[in-house]
């Protein structure tokens, strides 16, 4: 695919939305550039990308990167993202997921001074900032209520996000996005965690799966449809904040139904309800409406629930086959 003379620059590219997106922006054309701060942890980063370390707490170095870049387009998807994490790790948590979209925001506005360009910049929200929901289903004008320090510092950064636009002019988006997963998402979330679990023990690598809630409800969606409702944000002609999500909701109880379906196993006889696994503050349901982003974006979800457990239990089969083959070499 020949360029399309577009720049764009994402955090968070070793992370399951910057690969999706990575690849989403690479068939537009985009030239792109990445920032993450430890790459061996994430995700393999696609060679076409020119790749920057920058730790979000720290961002020293992203002035220079602008003008190295000199980015259209900036997706801000770097974050400490785990909700239980953040409850053992608060003041990192804000520092990179709140403080962090700051640095990046103020970084911009003052490369924009300097270069006269103007820069499209989407920052990642959160359904978390939703919380304890005062309504069901939420929608762009649903009060936050945020349950965690994750969350807190996610409202703080798209309050952020918002005054940067209303203050500066900046074209400043914020994607409200519910849960969205895929074979790429980490091991830590519940959807990956089930699948991992039910792949390895459908091969008798593992007997038991622990988890916390399993009541929790959620709205879960493709993550792979989701970056594509970014780069539609920056496409409009003004900006604005959008809720992306799938509109039904599923426990984890059901998903792990389909999960442990899909390999002909019963996951009662394997799972275990561990409190090292609860929160201190649970979400216990959230559900979008994602009105608006079909109505102004066109844009609507293509992967139902059932399909996405589907393609995550083959993907993570496959990793299971191969441990248990290499198991057998030894
Ligand atoms: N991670 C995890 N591990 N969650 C568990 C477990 C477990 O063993 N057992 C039950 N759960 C419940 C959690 O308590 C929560 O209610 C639900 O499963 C989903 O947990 P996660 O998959 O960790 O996702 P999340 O909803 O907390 O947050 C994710 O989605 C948000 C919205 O898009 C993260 O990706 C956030 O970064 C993101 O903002």
């Amino acid at each position: 695919m020949n360029s399309n003379g577009r720049v764009a620059l994402i955090t968070g590219i070793s992370g399951q939305d910057g690969s999706y997106l990575t690849e989403l922006l690479l068939t537009k054309g985009y030239v792109l550039h990445g920032l993450a701060p430890y790459l061996r942890y994430g995700l393999p980063v696609d060679p076409r990308v020119t790749f920057h370390p920058c730790d979000l707490s720290d961002a020293s170095n992203l002035s220079e990167i602008l003008d190295q870049a000199q980015p259209d387009e900036v997706y801000h998807l770097g974050a400490q993202s785990h909700v239980k994490l953040s409850f053992e790790i608060p003041i990192h948590t804000v520092d990179v997921t709140g403080l962090g979209v700051l640095r990046i925001l103020e970084a911009i506005r003052q490369f924009q001074n300097r270069s006269g360009k103007q820069v499209r910049f989407y920052q990642a929200s959160s359904s978390e900032m939703f919380g304890q929901a005062v309504e069901s289903p939420q929608n762009e004008r649903t009060p936050f209520h945020p349950r965690s320090p994750y969350a807190c510092a996610k409202v703080y950064a798209h309050w952020q996000t918002i005054n940067y636009r209303e203050a500066y002019g900046m074209f400043a988006c914020s994607g409200i996005l519910f849960n969205h997963e895929s074979p790429r998402r980490g091991e830590a979330f519940v959807t990956r965690k089930i699948t991992l679990a039910a792949t390895r023990i459908k091969l008798g690598l593992q007997h038991e799966l622990r988890l916390g809630n399993i009541d929790a409800r959620r709205d879960w969606g493709f993550a792979g449809d989701y970056v594509e409702a970014m780069w539609l944000m920056l496409q409009q002609p003004e900006p604005d904040d959008y809720v992306i999500a799938s509109g039904g909701q599923h426990s984890v109880r059901e998903f792990l139904d389909e999960v442990f379906g899909c390999l002909d196993l019963d996951w009662k006889k394997y799972v275990v309800i561990d409190p090292a696994f609860y929160r201190p503050a649970e979400v216990e349901t959230l559900l979008g409406d994602a009105t608006k982003a079909r109505e102004k974006l066109g844009w609507k979800p293509r992967v139902a629930l059932a399909d996405l457990a589907r393609m995550m239990v083959e993907s993570d089969l496959e990793l299971a086959r191969r441990e248990a083959a290499a198991a057998r070499a030894v």
